[in-house]
């Protein structure tokens, strides 16, 4: 029987704006060059419903409608992502919510400029990567 601490995964979304760009290869390269090992990874437009979802904490925000309308737009990848401490891995790599706060050598502090098209989503707590996992990975 093993004692070993089974690998911690994460939920991370390429949104449309990164796959209107070309930047999916980018992106995922950046996770991979990392270390990370990608478990799982599916192309697929996000519905409303699914967007209420994933975004519980935010719906009755300012901020929602506009943010649907975007997550709504087109294809984007959903991925899973293991490996150790993946969870505060990703989000360091990912940077700050806003693009043109978020440090250099971050995804966002690299490559977005918005507030709201800020390419990648990854989950921010064990908590809610295992309600985040749940929704777009049920078979897992
Ligand atoms: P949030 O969970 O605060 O950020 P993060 O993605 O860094 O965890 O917000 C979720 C998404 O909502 C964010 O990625 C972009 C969008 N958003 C806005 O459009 N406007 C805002 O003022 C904020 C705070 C977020
Ligand atoms: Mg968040």
């Amino acid at each position: 029987m093993s004692t070993a601490t089974p690998t911690e995964r994460t939920l991370m979304l390429v949104k449309p704006d990164a796959l209107r760009r070309g930047l999916l290869g980018e992106i995922l390269g950046r996770f991979e060059r990392k270390g990370l090992t990608i478990d799982a990874l599916v192309v697929r437009t996000m519905d409303a419903e699914l967007a209420d979802q994933h975004y519980a904490e935010h719906v009755d925000k300012a901020f929602y409608p506009p943010l649907k309308d975007f997550m709504t737009s087109g294809p984007l990848a959903a991925v899973v992502l293991s490996g150790d401490e993946v969870i505060a891995v990703v989000r360091a790599l990912v940077g700050a919510t806003d693009g043109r706060k978020a440090a250099a050598g971050t995804i966002r502090g690299d490559l977005s400029l918005s507030n709201r098209e800020n390419l990648v989503h990854a989950s921010d707590s064990a908590d809610s990567a295992k309600r985040e996992l749940a929704l777009w990975f049920p078979e897992l």
